[in-house]
């Protein structure tokens, strides 16, 4: 971090109980990225729940924000996945972080885009925008997503292209990835697409559920609440549809405390809500 940068905000200083180290960081576009941090080794948590984490203050008060851990419950580093909002009090500086540098992470884990809180199923369809998709970056990664399913259905829309360059990578990645590669095998469908700019797969999440164009490009049956299961991680008006759509497809949603079809988890928190 630069001189001039640490006079109005600083890492975590070293002594600070709840500072781990940046050990990478790979900038996707000029609004995304993602980094990965040392893990304590008390931090146990189920693959799909977010963690609070930030930057010291100039006041001297930690600055934290929610995210997803984008890694799964057995690696040994974390990994986030994180959105630049250029006049953002936590990211317009934690976009500057670098190798070596410490970030405040607090170990308490939560969150509702877990296995546990779906009832079983045959397939589980994980539905997001934007960095909605760091929880099934975890969910993708663990085991337990594909002993428990036949088919996992990764739907991810952004505005363009460059946008699904981390989805696409961590989904390319899971082939050769020695503990989870076999499992994964032919059980995941990958469903990523555009609406604003030209690709294979066009539209809405929304769109193609309620057109029907996914079911059929991928030849799966219409969602039925005996066989179906989702997880839906994006914006509040991305998240208030796609429930929608998916009671009518009648499903119910379910909770920590109250497993049943879907599961739902706000990607940020929006202006005025
Ligand atoms: P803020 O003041 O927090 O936000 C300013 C504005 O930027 C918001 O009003 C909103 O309009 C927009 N914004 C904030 N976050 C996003 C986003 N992710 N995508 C698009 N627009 C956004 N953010 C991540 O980047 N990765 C995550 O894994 C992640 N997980 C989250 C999990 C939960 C449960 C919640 C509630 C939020 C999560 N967020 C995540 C959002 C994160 O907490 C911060 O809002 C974000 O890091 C921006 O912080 P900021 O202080 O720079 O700006
Ligand atoms: P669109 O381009 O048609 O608005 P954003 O960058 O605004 O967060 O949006 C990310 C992606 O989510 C975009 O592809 C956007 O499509 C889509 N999107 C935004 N709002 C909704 C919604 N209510 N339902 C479904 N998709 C949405």
């Amino acid at each position: 971090m630069s001189s001039s940068a640490e006079a109005t905000l600083s890492p975590a200083k070293p002594h600070l109980p709840d500072a781990q180290t940046v050990t990478a960081v790979k900038h996707w576009t000029d609004r995304l990225f993602s980094f990965r941090v040392s893990r304590p080794k008390s931090l146990r948590f189920r693959s799909g729940e977010f963690v609070m984490i930030g930057l010291m203050g100039d006041n001297g008060k930690p600055l934290l924000r929610a995210y997803s851990i984008a890694s799964p419950a057995w690696d040994e580093e974390l990994e986030f996945y994180s959105i630049k909002v250029p006049d953002g009090p936590l990211t317009s500086k934690l976009q500057h972080i670098q190798v070596g540098d410490e970030i405040i992470l607090r170990p308490k884990p939560v969150g509702t885009l877990v296995h546990d809180a779906l009832l079983p199923g045959k397939r589980l369809w994980l539905l997001s925008t934007g960095t909605g998709f760091a929880p099934f970056a975890s969910l993708l990664r663990e085991p337990e997503t594909y002993e428990k399913y036949d088919q996992v259905i990764m739907m991810h829309t952004c505005r363009e292209v460059a946008e699904l360059a981390y989805g696409q990578a961590l989904v390319e990645s899971l082939a050769d990835d020695p503990l989870i590669g076999e499992m994964v095998g032919d059980k995941l469908r990958y469903y990523p697409t555009t609406t604003r700019e030209p690709f294979h797969h066009m539209g809405r999440v929304t769109d193609n559920l309620t057109s029907g164009k996914v079911f059929a490009d991928l030849d799966l049956p219409k969602m039925n609440p005996e066989e179906d299961r989702a997880m839906v991680c994006g914006s509040l008006a991305f998240n208030v549809d796609v429930k929608a759509i998916l009671e009518g497809f009648g499903l119910h949603e379910g909770a920590n405390s109250d497993p049943k079809q879907f599961v739902v988890e706000k990607a940020f928190v929006g202006d005025g809500i």
